[in-house]
């Protein structure tokens, strides 16, 4: 077609990175970046996996990859890049070029070391293509404050205000040491102050409240954001929003929550998102205080090394199981695994399986959230009832996989 532009895809160098960005959040319906957000945004482009996408010479797309790890079953951290800021400008859009740099970047992620990698997705018709399944599900809830209370179950111990000047030194440290359901990330120091930033800078009242156990270990938190709901005093009452609740264990948690229902004023919070199988659903005292406003496809997964992401997680106990897995994009993931309890083995392509699957289909039943038999109710999994149901007691895992953190 005459005037049909040179595409290109490459990594993106650092003086593109404004270009870049601003190329990207057009695609995701936002307008440039001020020189004041920039300045503030830019320490997260540094250690930034990134390919953008040209027209000529015009930025037309981008894709990119944070570093963190990722929990798994067993508790296990492993290796992952968070792919984000992906967009393509309307000019550009299904000529190939999200494929291509989807394909550079997770090339680029697992030269890197990364064994698996997580999005948050759009839409959920985009990335099934790229190998992506969704792998658990999370909601978003109203707690009706009042009739929530009170909350059984708390763990003993006290609950202290943080001051705006300790809030990075104290909270990462603790959820770095606490986390530990399967997919939960580390949080990069970029994203905790995107994160806490109504809690350390400006005129919101967002707090950072901290649980310290009867031993004296600081061993939960909690972020949240409060406001009148209309005009202060008069026939009106106050609101907010919970970010975080976080503890070492759901003892601590509800401690957390009974906190939170408790504080004078506050009729309601809205809580972003929060694991299905929330401990605070059980313990408030009306179960209709805790209600779900939605319910969404929070983590998409992607095995970059399916031995490795195997490996990496642990197992109930039951005989091992064979499973085929089909990757178009990564020849060593093209292989027939044994999985069983105590070891992974690589048996070859020729070998005999039990399953067959896609690499969509495997990482959405890699954290033991999404059940094989739902996968294979849907005509996905290849293989018979028995082995199904041996994979379904393999890969089981309590607590739910759940990450809440959006990024
Ligand atoms: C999503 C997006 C990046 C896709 O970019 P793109 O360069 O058009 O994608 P590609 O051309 O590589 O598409 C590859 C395939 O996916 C399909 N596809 C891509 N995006 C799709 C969408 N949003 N809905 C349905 N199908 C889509 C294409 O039709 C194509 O299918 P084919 O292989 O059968 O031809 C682009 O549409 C976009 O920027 N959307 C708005 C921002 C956004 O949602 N970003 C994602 C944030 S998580």
């Amino acid at each position: 077609m005459a005037n049909e532009p040179i595409f290109d895809v490459r990594a993106t160098t650092p003086d593109e990175w404004r270009v870049a960005c601003d190329t990207m959040r057009a695609a995701l319906l936002t307008g440039p970046m001020s020189d004041d957000d920039w300045a503030k945004a830019q320490a997260g482009w540094e250690d930034h996996l990134s390919f953008t996408a040209w027209a000529d010479d015009r930025c037309v797309g981008h894709a990119g990859a944070f570093r963190f790890d990722t929990v798994v079953p067993g508790g296990a951290r492993v290796a992952t890049a968070g792919v984000t800021r992906v967009g393509v400008l309307p000019t550009a859009t299904r000529h190939g070029l999200l494929s291509r740099m989807m394909r550079d970047l997770l090339v680029a992620s697992r030269a890197d070391g990364r064994v698996l990698a997580s999005l948050r997705a759009s839409e959920a018709v985009i990335y099934r293509r790229f190998g992506f399944g969704v792998a658990a599900d999370s909601h978003s809830v109203r707690l009706d404050t009042r009739r929530a209370r009170p909350i059984g179950g708390a763990a003993p111990g006290s609950v202290r205000v943080l001051q705006r000047s300790e809030i990075l030194d104290v909270v990462p440290a603790i959820y770095d040491r606490i986390i530990a359901r399967p997919g939960a990330i580390t949080r990069p120091t970029f994203l905790w102050e995107r994160y806490l930033d109504d809690a350390l800078v400006g005129d919101k009242a967002g707090h950072v409240v901290v649980h310290t156990s009867v031993d004296g270990v600081d061993d939960g938190f909690a972020h949240y954001t409060v406001a009148w709901h209309e005009e202060p005093f008069i026939d009106t009452y106050g609101v907010g929003e919970v970010h975080d609740v976080f503890g070492s264990t759901a003892a601590v948690e509800l401690a957390l929550w009974e906190f939170l229902v408790g504080i004078d004023l506050i009729r309601h919070f809205d809580v972003e998102e929060r694991p299905l199988d929330d401990p605070m659903r059980l313990a408030v005292r009306d179960r209709r205080a805790c209600e779900t406003k939605q319910r969404f496809d929070e983590q998409w997964l992607r095995l970059l090394d399916v031995e490795s992401c195997l490996a990496a997680r642990t197992y109930r106990p039951g005989p091992a199981l064979t499973i085929a897995v089909r990757d178009p994009w990564f020849d060593d993931n093209d292989d027939v695994f044994e999985v069983g309890s105590q070891r992974i083995v690589r048996l070859g392509r020729s070998a005999a399986a039990d399953l067959t699957v896609e690499i969509d289909v495997l990482s959405a039943a890699y954290l033991g959230a999404v059940s094989w038999s739902e996968l294979a109710a849907v005509g996905v999994v290849a293989g018979d009832a028995t082995a199904v149901a041996r994979a379904d007691d393999l890969f089981a895992s309590r607590p739910l996989a759940w990450c809440g953190s959006f990024f």
